[in-house]
């Protein structure tokens, strides 16, 4: 089996290509090889190398940056991925694209199901909706959902915390945002598993939209204590411990993107229908900072 993989170097893309070497030949791909703000770069790309499945996790993700350059934002988190929807229809092959949470306002009080009406609150979300909507004018879809991104590798929440607790004595985190941490390693397992079971599986019918997030809940607070009564734990040198981080609202930490106030995704379609089960987020927490720390 030949997939074709983007965003190499990123979290989800450098998990994804460790663990999907086993199931075939993995053309990986980054911004140098292929640069997904060119279409008709990635129309030549898949016609030379024809894939056997395409696998998107590549995006633009900076949050506030994508306020002043929607533009470029789009082309990355939209139009790339219908190019790709394009030639995986003309190909009839599947392509699997991850989204986020941010394509929901957040108000809903309780775990968001894949049929939510969704409302994006900012420039991200609003490109990463439209990048979902083309993928979906593809029969063979799967578009995984997913928040609050972790991984030893790259930019992301916990690192910044652990890097924090080593140069400062306190630290203001805000507390009014519940979500999931999910690991990268375990959006890996699961696309493992997916693109498994469609290859076996001649009468594959299940594609779609699912939401794909560990288990359990939390909010950054409570997250950022916990990453660093662990690390502690582990033997990290520290300037501060748990007791010197405060809690404070939205309100007192503006940033250009509005966040949703609730990014929690209910994950009952996935569990069913891949028969999995997701680890909770503070056992994958604990995994990475040992990887991080020893
Ligand atoms: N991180 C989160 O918390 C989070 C939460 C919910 C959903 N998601 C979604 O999950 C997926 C994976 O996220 P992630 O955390 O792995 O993101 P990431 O670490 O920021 O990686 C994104 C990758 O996309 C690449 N990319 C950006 N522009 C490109 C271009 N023009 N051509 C080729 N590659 C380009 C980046 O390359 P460069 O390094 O060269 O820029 C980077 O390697 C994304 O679809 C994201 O929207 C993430």
């Amino acid at each position: 089996m030949k997939i074709l993989l983007t965003g190499k170097d990123g979290q989800v893309g450098f998990a994804l290509n460790k663990k999907l070497a086993s199931l075939g030949e993995v053309i990986a791909t980054n911004r140098d090889m292929l640069d997904l703000s060119n279409p008709q770069a990635i129309r030549i790309f898949i016609d030379q190398t024809k894939p056997d499945i395409i696998i998107n996790p590549a995006a633009y993700t900076k949050v506030d940056q994508a306020e002043s350059e929607p533009e470029l934002a789009s082309q990355i988190n939209s139009v790339a991925p219908q190019v790709l929807a394009e030639k995986a229809s003309e190909l009839h092959i599947p392509i699997i694209h991850f989204s986020t949470d941010y394509v929901f306002n957040g108000l809903k009080h309780e775990p968001y199901l894949e049929t939510d009406k969704v409302n994006p609150q900012s420039v991200y979300g609003q490109t990463k909706w439209q990048g979902e909507e083309v993928v979906r004018n593809h029969k063979k879809h799967i578009i995984l959902r997913t928040s609050w991104v972790f991984s030893s590798h790259g930019q992301n929440f916990l690192k910044t915390i652990v890097r924090l607790i080593q140069e400062k004595t306190s630290l203001n985190v805000v507390s009014d945002q519940i979500g999931t941490p999910t690991s990268s390693e375990a959006l890996a397992d699961v696309t493992y598993k997916i693109v498994e079971t469609i290859f076996n599986d001649s009468n594959f019918k299940d594609f779609g939209t699912y939401h794909m997030t560990l288990d359990n809940e939390t909010n950054w607070y409570r997250y950022a204590c916990f990453i660093t009564d662990e690390a502690k734990r582990l033997g990290l040198q520290t300037l501060m411990t748990s007791k010197d981080i405060k809690p404070i609202s939205s309100d007192a930490y503006p940033a250009l993107a509005k966040r949703p106030m609730n990014s929690r995704l209910d994950t009952t379609k996935i569990k069913k229908t891949f028969m999995l089960e997701l680890p909770h987020w503070e056992a994958e927490v604990k995994r990475i900072l040992k990887a991080l720390i020893h």
